[in-house]
């Protein structure tokens, strides 16, 4: 895994899970070892992981692999625990949010009649802070009806599910119930500490560079590689919005977001146009080529053939666009990269664009912009003073585009 990158120090843009007690709870199943990825995702944004491993899960993972990646070394006894006399209670008092990654049959058949067995079940039965399962288990196990059952009633008592995903399982079967990945349930962790400020709001983001032919294997690109559009797409879904994302670079998709695969100006304009018109908020984060070839050649250009002509033909300004067409209420949200006189430039677009929101960035920065994982920008709003975001992950700027985004929808109330 790559080293954490630098967590921000403003405190309105840290993550939900910054300075909280997470508890992950592991059971006995062969995914166990992923959740010592997911202890050190949380970890890295900032929680303090409080492990528990059932008897069973012992028998997947060692207890020194976890507690080297979690906040603490890991508790396995409901007796003779070091930590407290009376850890049955303790633990679950002190949580913000408890994580049981895998869940397993018999955990989840415990946990919704109470049997309050071990150090976990006690765990959970003993707390008041939101619970998240992630189930993981054989195809035939997950579909049982008593499972389904079971988990139907803890879904209706307010416990969060994170449903396993279809692929490879133990054994070389292949079907539902693959525990959801490291990242699935980091994400689901951040939705439920988090805000909840943009439930059921239908959020348009684009993002990654365009790239338009120039003959059937040659294009014209740019260096943009769409992380900062996809941190702004995860953000917007973690904080509960419908998030549509139009992309042009084949990066995971961001838990819960609907991705619309396109390539060039022309594909994103029409993408872009037909879903921005239904949308709460449109953040045109990609980076549009402003000229494309006239005409593409429809085979290679042949070498011998010489140096070719290239006659270049401005792009559809997508942005400009969707501002002279904005339907009231819709925040619509510019990017401006930027070498030289950067808010006087991002200024401009801000206005000519009819913007409710500019985020501008230098990229001519040291590890700002394009293809890096950090970003620094200053945001801009109509009669406003800039606000600067310092250099902080793209996750984190994220964060500040959204609570900005947030307070000019407050403001449209
Ligand atoms: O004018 P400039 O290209 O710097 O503006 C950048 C903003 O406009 C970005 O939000 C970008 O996504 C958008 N844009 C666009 N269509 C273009 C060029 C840029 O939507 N053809």
């Amino acid at each position: 895994m790559p080293p954490p990158l630098p967590r921000a120090t403003n405190e309105t843009i840290v993550s939900p899970l910054e300075g909280k007690r997470i508890v992950l709870g592991v059971t006995g199943g062969i995914a166990a070892y992923k959740a010592i990825e997911v202890s050190r995702r949380l970890v890295d944004a900032g929680a303090h992981v409080v492990p528990i491993m059932t008897e069973a899960a012992q028998h997947f993972v060692g207890t020194t692999t976890l507690s080297a990646l979690a906040s603490e070394p890991v508790q396995t006894e409901l007796w003779h625990n070091p930590t407290t006399p009376i850890p049955h209670t303790k633990v679950g008092q002190g949580a913000d949010l408890i994580i049981v990654a895998p869940a397993t049959a018999k955990l989840i058949a415990a946990y919704r009649i109470g049997y309050s067995h071990d150090l976990l079940t006690n765990t959970l039965i003993a707390t008041r802070a939101p619970v998240i399962v992630c189930p993981a288990m054989h195809t035939e196990m997950w579909e049982h009806p008593s499972v389904e059952d079971n988990i139907d009633t803890l879904r209706e008592r307010g416990v969060h599910i994170v449903e396993p995903e279809s692929g490879r399982l133990a054994g070389g079967d292949v079907g539902a119930g693959r525990l959801a990945s490291p990242e699935t349930i980091v994400a689901a962790a951040e939705t439920v500490l988090g805000p909840a400020d943009l439930d059921g709001v239908s959020v348009v983001v684009s993002a990654g560079g365009t790239r338009e032919p120039i003959d059937a294997v040659r294009v014209i690109a740019n260096r943009s590689s769409g992380k900062q559009g996809y941190a702004i797409a995860a953000e917007a879904a973690s904080r509960g919005a419908e998030v549509t994302l139009v992309s042009t670079v084949s990066l995971a998709a961001p838990p819960g977001v609907e991705v619309v695969a396109v390539e060039t100006a022309a594909e994103m304009q029409s993408a872009m146009e037909s879903r921005a018109s239904g949308a709460d908020v449109v953040v045109m984060a990609a980076a549009v080529a402003d000229f494309r070839p006239v005409d593409a050649a429809g085979g290679k250009l042949k070498k011998r053939d010489g140096v070719p002509q290239i006659v270049l033909e401005p792009t559809p300004d997508i942005l400009a666009g969707l501002g002279s067409t904005k339907p009231s209420g819709q925040v619509l949200v510019g990017f401006a990269a930027e070498t030289d006189d950067l808010v006087a430039n991002a200024e401009a677009k801000l206005t000519k664009k009819r913007l409710d929101l500019i985020v501008a960035n230098d990229v001519s920065a040291p590890a700002v912009g394009f293809a890096h994982d950090t970003n620094a920008v200053t945001l801009l709003r109509p009669g406003a003073k800039p606000v600067e975001i310092d250099l902080a992950a793209k996750r984190d700027v994220a964060r500040a585009v959204i609570n900005t985004i947030v307070e000019i929808r407050t403001g449209n109330d």
